[in-house]
């Protein structure tokens, strides 16, 4: 609804532009996105244009009700690696990096991807995220459920100037991500393979929503559409990559780096790929892990327990090459782009997501 006296949330950013540069504003919060960042030219080019997503989130996430400002500024203000946004503004710096439509398309992907987060933490009762209490745990189920929507929401305010094709996209994009996140809540039906069937929802559940980072990014710089495609196939693949490490980081990770509570998947009865590949296999050195990992692990010991003889496993090697696969297959995508800082970056990003620890 637009009627007299309304200012959209867009609006507002616009006279807040006006006011201030974006990048000099003190409160925006740094990215946790890890090494892989270029230094030089492309670096301060990328810097700048988190600044001005980091901007433009903090406009989408507030509202005249102090509450519902809170809890949706709550996870954005946690951190987070700004991943998402990241490779959108990365893969625009293969065309006109400069286009206005670039920034709202980044801050559509990371405010679709905070609303996911606000729900997948109610589904899977995380009571951590990005180093803070999450949502639900904060307050309650409804209230994280809700935030979530109301992002969801913002999300579309924005779209909404981008375009019926963007619209369109970022639907059939949120369409699998939830197919994703319903097809790993049911598990593999009668007839589908357990490993094929992980594998197919990472795809869906976190391979779409990075596709479409890219996808974003490099369409509206006005990238070539065969580019463009190239860019979104390596999109889904790093993706992928990036939700299979992780899976790996839930089980290898000691202390608090991630931000999350180690060993979730594991408790939530979520069987990721070391333990499919433990239940699918008849090592004997595995028989104690494939006892353990049969449903839930809830009890703390066999937990422990569990995560323990999971480090060690071969099975936890055999997962760890599989994500190599994923982001040797990304790298080779590559070579449909020029050769120059970009394309290292890119290349960076897919050694990021092997040997990340966070
Ligand atoms: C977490 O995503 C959910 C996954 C798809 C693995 P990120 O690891 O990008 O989370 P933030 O944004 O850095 O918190
Ligand atoms: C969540 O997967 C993916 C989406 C939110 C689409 P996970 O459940 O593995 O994510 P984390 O580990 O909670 O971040
Ligand atoms: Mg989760
Ligand atoms: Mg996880």
């Amino acid at each position: 609804m637009t009627g007299a006296g309304t200012t959209s949330p867009r609006a507002r950013g616009r006279r807040d532009h006006q006011e201030t540069p974006l990048w000099h504003r003190p409160s925006t919060p740094p990215s946790t996105i890890g090494p892989w960042l270029p230094e030089g030219e492309l670096g301060n080019a990328l810097a700048q244009g988190l600044a001005r997503v980091e901007a433009s989130l903090a406009t989408a996430v507030a509202s005249d009700h102090s509450f519902v400002s809170e809890a949706a500024g709550h996870l954005m203000s946690a951190g987070g690696k700004r991943f998402r946004p990241m490779l959108a503004l990365l893969a625009a710096q293969l065309g006109n990096a400069d286009a206005p439509e670039v920034v709202d398309a980044a801050v559509v992907c990371e405010l679709t991807h905070l609303a996911t987060l606000y729900h997948d933490d109610v589904m899977d009762e995380a009571s951590v995220r990005r180093g803070a209490p999450s949502a639900n745990s904060r307050w309650t189920n409804s209230v994280a459920i809700l935030t979530g929507d109301f992002l969801f929401a913002r999300a579309s305010d924005l779209l909404a100037d981008l375009g019926p094709e963007a619209v369109r996209v970022q639907a059939q994009t949120f369409e699998r991500l939830v197919t994703g996140q319903l097809r790993e809540t049911v598990g593999a039906q009668s007839g589908e393979e357990p490993i094929d069937h992980y594998l197919s929802v990472l795809a869906d559940k976190t391979g779409s929503l990075v596709a479409t980072s890219a996808r974003f990014g490099a369409s509206f710089a006005g990238v070539d559409d065969a580019l463009v495609a190239e860019l979104t196939a390596f999109g889904e693949e790093v993706g992928v990559a990036f939700q299979l490490s992780d899976d790996l980081i839930d089980i290898v990770s000691e202390g608090g780096a991630s931000g999350k509570q180690p060993g979730t998947d594991l408790r939530e009865g979520i069987a990721t790929l070391p333990v499919l590949f433990a239940l699918a296999g008849d090592d004997p050195d595995e028989a104690r892990l494939r006892e353990l990992v049969a449903g839930p692990v809830v009890d703390d010991t066999e937990h422990a327990e569990a995560l323990e003889l999971l480090r060690s496993s071969a099975s936890l090697a055999r997962a760890t090459a599989v994500l190599e696969g994923y982001a040797d297959r990304a790298r080779a995508r590559l070579a449909a782009v020029p050769e120059g800082p970009v394309r290292e970056a890119l290349s960076a990003l897919c050694t990021y997501v092997v040997t990340r620890t966070s």
